[in-house]
């Protein structure tokens, strides 16, 4: 059986993240949605909040499931037994940052974790949870960054109610 891991912040999920998951969930015949849950960091929704944004935009995936991991990815592959990580590559200012994280996690994990790269489709190539956030601060449109009942979550927690 063919698995793999798609880790991220997911804070919040986006357009993109979804088109790399549903493209993931059809090359592998199990795909897990790793949330990084990073104490040192304040995200604007709680990790369970995450999980649960992410669980509900893949309830029509069977193949996918959403799951927690703080720590380091190698260590969390390993007690999945997973040797596979997909990432999303928007542009080529993220190569650099993504190619130091895939090699690290490739010596670190004496060679048994990979990363492969799924290009970002065009549409969503512009996409940043960082843009998604600012835009929704300033009360600004993104209904074309993330799916409806994010949008609305997002505005929420800004003080902005829809
Ligand atoms: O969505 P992001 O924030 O770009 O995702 C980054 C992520 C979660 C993939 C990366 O920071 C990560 O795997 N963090 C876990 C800690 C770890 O394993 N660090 C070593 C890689 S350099």
């Amino acid at each position: 059986m063919k698995i793999a891991i798609y880790p991220g912040s997911f804070d919040p999920m986006t357009y993109g993240h979804l088109d790399i998951i549903h493209r993931a969930a059809s090359i592998f015949d199990e795909l897990t949605v790793g949330v990084l849950n990073n104490k040192e960091k304040t995200p604007l929704f709680s990790v369970e909040e995450r999980v649960k944004i992410l669980q509900e935009a893949t309830k029509d995936l069977p193949n996918v499931k959403v799951e927690a991991f703080s720590g380091l990815l190698i260590d969390y592959a390993k007690t999945k037994d997973i040797h596979v990580s997909v990432r999303g590559l928007r542009a080529i200012t993220d190569f650099e940052y993504e190619l130091q994280i895939a090699q690290t996690n490739k010596l670190l994990s004496g060679g048994s974790l990979d990363t492969i790269f799924l290009t970002t489709s065009l549409e969503y190539a512009y996409l940043s949870s960082s843009s998604v956030k600012e835009i929704a601060s300033f009360n600004g449109d993104i209904s074309k960054c993330v799916p409806p009942f994010v949008a609305k979550l997002v505005y929420q927690k800004y003080g902005h109610i829809k």
